[in-house]
């Protein structure tokens, strides 16, 4: 059975002066053991995140990281950098595709560079809006897993078993619109599929979390963990409200029990 994990993407939000607070509240409001907890602030806040969340079973990740572990690369930060500060660390976000034109070879070799690092990469895939209206996301969605898969020389399934793929739709990001759990659904067992076209085992692909991201909030998220092939939610602005993430955390401890009563009794 796959844990339920809701990831809190902070991005260019908060300051070292507030983000502790910030982190150690929503800690409080979001106790479930069944349900993995992961805040990734912005880097200059992971110290007082990471103290701050010492001892509450939440987890900490970094936005972004570095395909190569040292060098002449003004303003980059390396997983060297981030050992000791963070377990988690998204990779390949539509905003950093859109921003700092990273391509899926590039967001490939980062995720290997997560998983030889010992950290656990949420790598995210999601089409434009252009996409889902000409019929395609699903094809584009599969095409970034397999140019990444070949690009991070990840056919084999047991190097990149700890990797979360995070599927969030660009149009749906900040927009206040949502897919449907059914679309959701739909790609994250196109997502799986990819990943057995690239060499990897049913139950491999079965065992990898996928999550749904983009204006996810506790009012929202009930449809996506409705929804057996969705493992829980990458959450934008919500995150950064601890009564939002309350919410969404109790709804994934509810579904989290149900997916395992429904193991117990099939
Ligand atoms: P919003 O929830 O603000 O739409 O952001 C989603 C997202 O990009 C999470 O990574």
């Amino acid at each position: 059975m796959r844990t339920i994990i809701i990831a809190a993407n902070w991005k260019m939000n908060t300051t070292p002066a507030d983000a502790g607070a910030l982190a150690a509240e929503i800690a409080a409001a979001t106790e479930a053991p069944d349900v993995t907890r992961v805040i990734c602030p912005p880097y200059v806040c992971l110290a007082p995140v990471r103290d701050a969340l010492e001892g509450t079973g939440a987890a900490v990740g970094a936005q972004n990281v570095h395909v190569l572990d040292g060098g002449a690369f003004t303003g980059e930060i390396s997983a060297a950098m981030l050992r000791g500060l963070v377990t988690w660390c998204i990779v390949g976000h539509s905003e950093r595709r859109r921003d700092q034109c990273e391509t899926d070879d590039l967001v490939g070799r980062k995720v290997a560079r997560c998983l030889e690092s010992g950290l656990r990469p949420i790598w995210c895939v999601g089409e434009q809006l252009d996409d889902r209206e000409a019929g395609r996301a699903e094809e584009v969605v599969r095409e970034q897993v397999s140019r990444a898969l070949t690009a991070g020389g990840l056919a084999n399934g047991e190097l990149g078993k700890s990797i979360v793929i995070a599927y969030e739709p660009v149009w749906a990001i900040g927009t206040g619109r949502t897919a449907r759990g059914a679309d959701a659904s739909a790609m994250a067992d196109a997502i799986r599929g990819a990943l057995e076209a690239n060499g990897w085992t049913h139950e491999q692909a079965e065992a990898i979390p996928v999550l749904y991201g983009g204006s996810v909030t506790a009012a929202s998220i009930g449809e996506f963990l409705a929804e057996p092939a969705i493992d829980g939610a990458l959450v934008g602005g919500a995150s950064l409200k601890p009564a939002e993430m309350a919410g969404i955390v109790a709804r994934a401890a509810t579904a989290a029990q149900a997916r395992r009563e429904a193991v117990r009794q099939p």
